[in-house]
């Protein structure tokens, strides 16, 4: 038994029958040759490892053939051969190969065997295979045996200090599993020349402890790198999944474009022999040099010139500027400096108001800036009118606010409608209050795209 060539004494032993042929030489002897005709082999289709099966090669031949077996790269000259699998594979592939000694012609058959293995590598009922903890594998399935041999990876199973064996050798005992136990067991029960090698068990570990490493800020434009890590064995393979990219490989590099202010991302690690995968995830904070700022001192009013800057990157080539996630369109109020760093505009409109970023790249490398939200002040909203009603008189009310881009403005009534006779005209409410002693909210609501802004007047009623 030499573990440095275990597939040559582990596959099987192909010995010769009882019968022996003896063909006379000389082709002319026989002139009137005929065959080989319907080349048969004869045994079973299912062998069991360890156990003698025969199998017979026949042909219609004149003068009679000589019959060559291969069976898995062993060849044998006889018509009738025995075979003894060992099980370490699950199939057989033979091939007879009759010859008609005095016309030179041959004839050839073959055959698959399934082999049946009837010995295998448990584990202890119920257990299941965790780092720290004890684990038993037991050889199952073989029958007076004088002794046995354990198996890992196709080398005979060296001991640690971690594992023991049973007296007769059919346990192996895990005091605690360490990763270095990881492997494919076998156990090789034998007596005399009957040798059977088990069904494997694949013992894997992990994954345990993924990690991320990288830094926890990520700079726009720059390339940082992140590598997944986890202990697994057999070697685990690593998914990456950031802001919604997928990538297979241990190690990624990631360079944030400055419109998100994090990155997502996350490892999964998956052991490739037992499937079982283990996630972590990491959300680096994405620091962003670039951004959009007015000139020193402006404020945006309507009717006003106004100047945006792109400010904070060094060594692009080309500016381009973005308004509301679109690519900006120039209008006759608006021009470019000669270098794309400057818009400005001649005279503000309120179709001007938007989010405006400007994005500076050089080859790869693009960098989508802090964005500057144009807009005309803060809205302010007041509803002018009484502070006390009287049943049966009118009173107005009026929302007014500052909208300076186009608003919409409705009102509310929360708390219930006015009773009495009422008129509401947009902005302007006329009320004649019916029922005595009954207090009215009026709430106006103001809104553009960028903000909001509400009012409320309470009349007491007298
Ligand atoms: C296993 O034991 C080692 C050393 O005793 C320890 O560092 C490790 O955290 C343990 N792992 C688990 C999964 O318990
Ligand atoms: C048990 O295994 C050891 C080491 O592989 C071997 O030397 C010994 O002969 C075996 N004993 C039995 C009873 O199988
Ligand atoms: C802006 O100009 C338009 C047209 O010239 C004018 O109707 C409007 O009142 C002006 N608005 C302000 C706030 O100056
Ligand atoms: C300036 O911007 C325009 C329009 O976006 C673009 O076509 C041009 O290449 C830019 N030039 C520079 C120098 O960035
Ligand atoms: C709200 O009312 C106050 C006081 O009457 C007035 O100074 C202010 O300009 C009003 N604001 C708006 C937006 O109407």
């Amino acid at each position: 038994m030499n573990p440095a060539h275990p597939t040559a004494w582990l596959v099987l032993t192909l010995t010769a029958g009882a019968i022996s042929v003896i063909f006379p030489h000389g082709a002319t002897a026989f002139p009137n040759a005929r065959g080989p005709y319907f080349t048969t082999i004869e045994g079973p289709d299912t062998v069991t490892a360890g156990e003698v099966s025969e199998f017979t090669c026949t042909a219609e031949c004149s003068p009679e053939c000589t019959y060559t077996w291969s069976v898995d790269g062993h060849t044998n000259t006889s018509p009738t051969i025995t075979l003894r699998t060992r099980g370490l594979t699950s199939t057989v592939e033979m091939e007879c190969t009759s010859l008609n000694p005095a016309s030179g012609k041959t004839s050839s058959m073959k055959k698959s065997l399934r082999v049946e293995n009837p010995v295998s590598v448990r584990p202890a009922a119920g257990e299941e295979p965790s780092l720290n903890q004890s684990f038993h594998l037991t050889c199952v399935g073989f029958a007076q045996m004088s002794t046995i041999e354990w198996y890992k990876d196709s080398d005979i199973l060296v001991m640690d200090a971690q594992t023991t064996l049973s007296a007769d050798n059919t346990t192996l005992s895990f005091s605690s599993l360490l990763p270095s136990h990881s492997g494919l067991y076998r156990c090789v029960p034998s007596k005399g020349d009957t040798v059977i090698v088990s069904v494997g068990y694949l013992l894997t570990c992990g994954p345990y402890f993924t990690k991320i490493e990288g830094p926890d800020t990520v700079t726009a434009g720059e390339a940082s790198e992140f590598t997944c890590t986890a202990e697994c064995s057999p070697e685990c393979t690593y998914t990456w999944s950031v802001d919604g990219q997928t990538n297979t490989s241990p190690t990624i590099i990631v360079t944030p474009s400055g419109l998100t202010s994090t990155v997502e991302m996350k490892c999964t690690s998956l052991n490739p022999a037992s499937g079982k995968t283990s996630s972590m995830k990491k959300s680096p904070r994405v620091e962003n040099p670039v951004s959009v700022r007015p000139a020193a001192g402006e404020e945006p009013s309507l009717n006003q010139s106004f100047h945006l800057t792109c400010v904070g990157f060094a060594q692009m080539s080309t500016i381009k500027w973005y308004k509301d996630s679109d690519i900006l369109v120039m209008d006759a109020q608006t021009t470019l400096s000669a270098d794309n760093t400057t818009l400005s505009f001649s005279s503000l409109l309120p179709s001007h108001s938007g989010l405006y970023r400007c994005v500076p790249s050089k080859g790869d490398t693009r960098i989508v800036s802090i964005g500057y939200l144009l807009t005309y002040g803060p809205l302010s909203v007041n509803i002018s009118g009484p502070d006390t009603v009287e049943v049966g008189t009118e009173y107005t009310f009026v929302c007014e606010s500052n909208c300076e881009i186009p608003c919409d403005i409705y009102w509310t009534f929360r708390q219930g409608f006015p009773s009495g006779t009422y008129i509401q005209r947009r902005t302007v409410i006329n009320w004649t209050p019916d029922t005595p002693n009954r207090d009215q909210l009026f709430a106006c609501v103001v809104e553009n795209t960028y903000a909001s802004a509400m009012a409320t007047k309470l009349g007491e009623g007298r």
